[in-house]
């Protein structure tokens, strides 16, 4: 008898696919208010959920009362109640390794284009304001042969790394709870304390996942311990760092730039001071955003969904620890 899965996220055509063929599948390509009502109704017989980009709170899911496995198209898992799945024996599965290079790709063109103020530049030039030859007041920074801290050396740390070492012949510091003996014997990567990072780095760049430890980890006293000249990317969450202390290190030259593309609140209000800030370079969460792997990142939700309800959790399965067989 095929179980009932609830798909929340617009996936590839290729994935639904596949998806509708192992499954009684719910298709919800957003979530409205026009369909909010349907959306929970459907909940109510499912046995599966996949999805990305919406908050999974223990009082959303509990409409879900068969509910025995989420499916995140992400690798990050922040934005479900983990106790409450935990707690309910559900397996939570996210696509490891597919979005690895590409996010890479991502935080590593935020580095070069603050480094470089491309974007700032660019602007000029769509503006009209390019009149004569560029000077010194324009000039950015070199990033080849300067140092990288990375602050968080998992897959995409390391990806990360390996781009910097290899190539731009930069220095790769990392801080991390555990030591990467990979990262230290290939790319010569020395581990830190966060202090000895923030001093002694010219680009640093948060890749952790947000959890209880990590909230918050980048405030105002971390900002003041890194070089005038350094600039910050963020490629990890919004909460890991505090934006505000974050704004107020631009606004006072406290450091020389930043990188982001995650923000306590996604989409960035067009509101917010980094919209205006010339050193600040800002994309809309597009780390894993190309079309290569946003289908390889739907197909592997989709296995990882089949494989749940399969009760083969071998791969892929955040929680597989937590659970009880
Ligand atoms: C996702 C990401 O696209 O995988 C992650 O953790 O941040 C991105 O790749 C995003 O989470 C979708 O909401």
């Amino acid at each position: 008898m095929k179980k009932n899965v609830v798909l929340y996220k617009e996936i590839e055509e290729q994935a639904l696919i596949k998806l509708q063929a192992h499954f009684n599948l719910n298709y919800f390509p957003v979530v409205n208010d026009d369909n909010r009502d349907a959306f929970y109704d459907a909940l109510k017989k499912a046995d599966g959920l996949i999805g990305a980009s919406m908050a999974m709170p223990g009082s959303l899911l509990k409409l879900a009362p068969n509910l025995k496995a989420l499916s995140s198209i992400s690798v990050g898992v922040d934005q479900f109640d983990l106790d409450y799945i935990n707690a309910n024996n559900i397996a939570l599965m996210h696509t490891l390794n597919v979005l690895t290079e590409t996010t890479a790709d991502t935080l590593f063109t935020l580095l070069l284009c603050a480094a470089r103020r491309a974007v700032e530049l660019s602007n000029m030039v769509r503006n009209g304001g390019w009149k004569s030859s560029i000077t010194s007041d324009q000039f950015g920074v070199n990033v080849h042969g300067k140092t990288l801290g990375i602050i968080g050396m998992g897959r995409i740390g390391y990806a990360l790394g390996k781009r910097a070492y290899h190539g731009f012949d930069m220095q790769v510091n990392y801080y991390n709870r555990s030591a990467n003996k990979e990262a230290e014997n290939t790319l010569n990567a020395q581990r830190l304390s966060l202090q000895e990072l923030l001093t002694s780095s010219d680009f640093i760049c948060v890749v952790v996942p947000l959890s209880t430890e990590t909230e918050k980890l980048i405030g105002e006293a971390e900002f003041k311990l890194m070089k005038p000249d350094a600039i910050f990317i963020n490629g990890g969450r919004g909460k890991v760092i505090d934006e505000k202390a974050l704004i107020e290190a631009l606004k006072n030259n406290v450091i020389r730039g930043a990188g982001l593309d995650v923000f306590e609140v996604e989409p960035l209000p067009g509101s917010s001071p980094l919209c205006f800030m010339d050193n600040a370079v800002v994309f809309p969460h597009i780390g894993s955003a190309t079309a290569e792997t946003r289908l390889a990142m739907a197909n592997c939700a989709v296995d990882n969904m089949i494989s749940a309800l399969q009760q083969d959790l071998t791969k892929n399965c955040f929680n597989a620890q937590q659970l009880k067989s």
